[in-house]
């Protein structure tokens, strides 16, 4: 059985204390079994991680850098985080694919370095509402994940974690209806048993992401190929991520 995961992904918001107080309300609130992550700003993942500890919480960094080591201003390497106990890595997250210009290619140096120093990448894919309206949603998401994930061996592949997030959802407050989060999911899932097998297909944790919310979370995780969320905006309410994170 694969396993339900709720992860936030605070993006570029919370102060150090503000992170502090937020992570000590989820810990302190969340008595369910359910595998959350905390998706935290490289300032804060150490703070978050020895806050966390003792519970069935863990942390994720939101990126890392496509190189292991060198001439990178202001970049964190997957060996930094891995020396820091980060445990997750966020990675090709639309935003970052967006204003940073990441490419598939890229992407799928940053899952190699990552599963080369132990790290569990969550992998997200997505289409624009252009690409949707296009109709060509689903080739779009195939070849993000040709291009950036099924090169890797089924071994590996099993360590990775999949997040689809429909960039027409992510902050917009419209989520994808539970039928499309579904298809889309089931569809990822069929990919997954071409590339590599039903039983890998199986235990992949596949989470939708776009303005899942505590009111929508329970239709949306009721399907049969949602595994659980990656919640942006509510993830900064820990009230609201925890109702989240009981919404299956
Ligand atoms: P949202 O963001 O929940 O605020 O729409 C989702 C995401 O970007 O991971």
């Amino acid at each position: 059985m694969r396993k339900h995961i709720v992860a936030g992904n605070w993006k570029m918001n919370n102060s150090i204390q503000e992170g502090l107080e937020l992570v000590k309300a989820i810990k302190a609130n969340y008595a369910g079994n359910n595998q959350l992550i905390i998706g935290a700003p490289f300032l804060h993942l150490s703070m978050v991680n020895e806050t966390l500890k003792g519970s069935n919480i863990a942390v994720a960094a939101q990126n890392c850098h496509h190189e292991e080591s060198g001439a990178f201003t202001g970049e964190i390497s997957t060996s930094m985080l891995a020396s820091a106990n980060i445990p997750y890595v966020i990675i090709g997250h639309s935003e970052r694919r967006e204003y940073n210009h990441e490419t598939n290619a890229q992407l799928a140096a940053k899952v190699d370095l990552a599963i080369k120093y132990r790290l569990t990448p969550i992998f997200c894919c997505g289409e624009s509402l252009d690409i949707r309206e296009k109709e060509q949603h689903f080739n779009w998401i195939t070849t993000q994940l040709k291009e950036s994930v099924f090169h890797l061996t089924a071994e590996n592949f099993a360590k990775i974690i999949i997040a689809y997030e429909p960039i027409w959802a992510i902050g917009t407050g419209v989520t994808a209806s539970a039928e499309q989060a579904q298809e889309i999911h089931a569809h990822i899932r069929k990919e997954i048993v071409h590339q590599y097998d039903a039983a890998i297909a199986d235990r992949t944790s596949i989470l939708y992401g776009g303005s899942c919310k505590p009111n929508n979370a329970k239709e949306l995780f009721a399907n049969a190929d949602v595994d659980g969320g990656l919640i942006g905006g509510a993830s900064l309410n820990a009230h609201d991520f925890i109702t989240i994170a009981n919404s299956f």
